[in-house]
């Protein structure tokens, strides 16, 4: 099954909860929206059996992997019962998390004996006060460190780090960054910062381009050699001179739309075919109405099937770039946050 542009659906991203403890800025800033966000209740989330019999159908159509995401999943109670679920769907044969790792060493154990292969954990600086202000002063670079060291020693394979880089707050951690992790079997990748749902100050000019990144890099350490082997988006990889590999996602300046086989399902069942789509699929009603396995199946293959989305690439075409949402528009609707349709 392949959408308007070609594209195979391949890659899940499963919003479990759409509550976060950390507020960063580029994702969810304190007191943009108020007091606070408008949050789902526990009715409208779906429930793991919910989730599972709607994965089975996307399982059905191609779909092979599933991130678990948020907000923060590891807020989402039980969290491993849903992944011993999923280990079960025919089809399935990679589950991840992407997680702010702060809950990451209480749980790592659970969660590798449930059955998750992979997690990515975000850090945005090595230095205190730059964690604070990237991430919303909840929490210290220390704390992710543990939730590293427990997801390291309880088995999990492939760790990655996700940092975000601002020019006006943390660019001056990237070098920190690959220094703390080198020779350690952990991969780190910079994100260019991205003009979506929650980042409502986003200005071309706090993007640090893939590019500058590279020429920054190459400035400390001599020549960054491009790898072309088996590197699949979204992230583009290099190796330093010693051998060090890394990653940058450069979503904003170089986006990979083309060969985009991702979507995301919210926690209360709102299905987006893309990052910065508008307007969702509603999967929850028709299960909660008595839809048979079949009819969402056929729901899902119309929606794929007549998708043309490539948000990032139209974007990017944009004369005068700003943020995506106004707070208003956010308020209207929350499914339009990045917290809320997980990354
Ligand atoms: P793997 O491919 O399994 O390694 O996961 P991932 O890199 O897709 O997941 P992760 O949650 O670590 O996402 C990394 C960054 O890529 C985040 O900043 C995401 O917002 C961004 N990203 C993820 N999916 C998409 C997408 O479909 N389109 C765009 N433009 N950016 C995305
Ligand atoms: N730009 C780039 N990456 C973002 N993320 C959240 N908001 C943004 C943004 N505005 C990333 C987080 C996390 C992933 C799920 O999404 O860093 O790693
Ligand atoms: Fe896919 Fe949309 Fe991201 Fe492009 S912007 S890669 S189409 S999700």
């Amino acid at each position: 099954m392949v959408d308007q542009l070609g594209r195979p659906m391949r890659d899940l991203r499963l919003s479990v909860i759409d509550r976060c403890n950390f507020r960063c800025t580029y994702c969810m800033p304190a007191g943009e929206v108020g007091p606070d966000f408008e949050w789902l209740q526990a009715s409208q989330r779906l429930s793991f059996d919910e989730m599972l019999r709607l994965v089975a159908q996307f399982a059905r159509l191609g779909v092979e992997k599933i991130r678990l995401t948020g907000g923060e999943p590891l807020l989402r109670k039980q969290l491993p019962e849903l992944i011993e679920g999923l280990r079960q769907i025919q089809g399935i044969n990679d589950i991840a998390m992407t997680t702010n790792g702060i809950l990451l060493a209480r749980f790592a154990d659970a969660l590798k004996a449930a059955g998750l292969d992979r997690v990515t954990v975000s850090l945005d600086a090595l230095d205190p006060e730059i964690f604070r202000q990237m991430n919303g002063g909840f929490a210290s670079p220390d704390q992710v460190f543990e939730g590293i060291e427990a997801a390291r020693k309880a088995g999990l394979e492939d760790i990655k780090i996700n940092t975000v880089v601002r020019r006006d707050i943390n660019m001056g951690e990237t070098v920190p960054i690959l220094e703390h992790f080198r020779g350690s079997g952990i991969t780190v990748r910079f994100i260019e910062y991205m003009d979506v749902g929650g980042a409502t100050r986003w200005t071309m000019d706090m993007v640090v381009s893939s590019r500058e990144i590279l020429s920054r890099l190459a400035r400390h350490y001599g020549p960054i050699e491009p790898l072309r082997d088996g590197g699949s988006a979204p992230a583009n990889r290099y190796a330093l001179p010693d051998g060090t590999t890394f990653g940058i996602i450069a979503s904003t300046t170089e986006p990979f739309c083309r060969t985009c086989d991702r979507s995301r399902l919210t926690a209360d069942g709102m299905w987006f075919l893309c990052l910065y789509g508008a307007h969702g699929i509603d999967l929850r009603r028709p299960l909660r109405e008595g839809a048979s396995q079949d009819e969402i199946g056929s729901l899902i293959a119309r929606g794929w099937t007549n998708r043309a989305d490539r948000g990032a690439e139209d974007r990017k075409a944009l004369d005068l770039r700003g943020p995506l949402y106004q707070i208003k528009a956010l308020r209207k609707d929350p499914h339009r946050e990045m917290h809320t349709r997980g990354g």
